[in-house]
């Protein structure tokens, strides 16, 4: 059965390496024919959650006017969500971390996800670890959803994940999601 796929590319790096990997999932994704979309939020423009709960008294409008609300809508209607982060400091890209937060307003709305979480770090699988377990905390919000997938890509410079078999792994996940 064709999925709707969403992927979220969080790095604010071009041609990075979660980007690589998540491209990689996605190629593989399409092939197998689902209906796939990859959001940058490094092209968005998206404002930290303020706690008012402006949201919770309208029914999920929030104060801000910008583009997650583009963005939440995607998330409701997907399927199957992918989250890419580079890890910084042990943790999430501060983009991704802002939409996170700022799903607050409708996450409600959200249910019966399929999540694939794609991190990636200088060092090996076990300094990536925090920030899965960061991105395993949303998804465990999310009711009736599942982590399907954790690929996890050990490169330091742009580009570097090319030579890793992570890409293939990355590419195999995609087509069997
Ligand atoms: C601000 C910053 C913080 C970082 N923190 C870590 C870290 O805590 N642990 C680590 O192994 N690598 C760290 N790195 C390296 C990146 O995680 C690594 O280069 C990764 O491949 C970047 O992914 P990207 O190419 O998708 O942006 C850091 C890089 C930056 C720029």
């Amino acid at each position: 059965m064709s999925k709707k796929v969403l992927a979220i590319v969080s790095s604010p790096r071009k041609g990075g390496n979660s980007e690589l990997l998540t491209g990689q999932f996605v190629n593989g994704a399409k092939e197998a024919g689902n209906t796939v979309e990859t959001v940058f939020l490094r092209d968005k423009k998206i404002n930290p959650c303020l706690a008012c709960e402006h949201c919770q008294r309208t029914g999920g409008t929030c104060v801000h006017k910008d583009d997650m609300a583009e963005i939440m809508q995607k998330l409701i209607d997907a399927d199957v969500i992918v989250l890419s982060t580079p890890v910084y400091f042990y943790s999430l890209s501060a983009q991704l971390k802002l939409m996170i937060d700022r799903t607050f307003a409708r996450a409600i709305n959200m249910r019966n996800k399929e999540f694939y979480l794609i991190a990636t770090a200088a060092d090996g699988k076990a300094a990536m670890e925090t920030t899965m377990r960061d991105m395993e905390g949303f998804a465990r919000c999310i009711p009736e959803s599942t982590v399907k997938g954790k690929i996890y890509g050990s490169a330091y410079r742009a580009g570097d994940i090319r030579k890793s078999p992570v890409m293939e792994e990355a590419y195999q996940c995609g087509r069997n999601c």
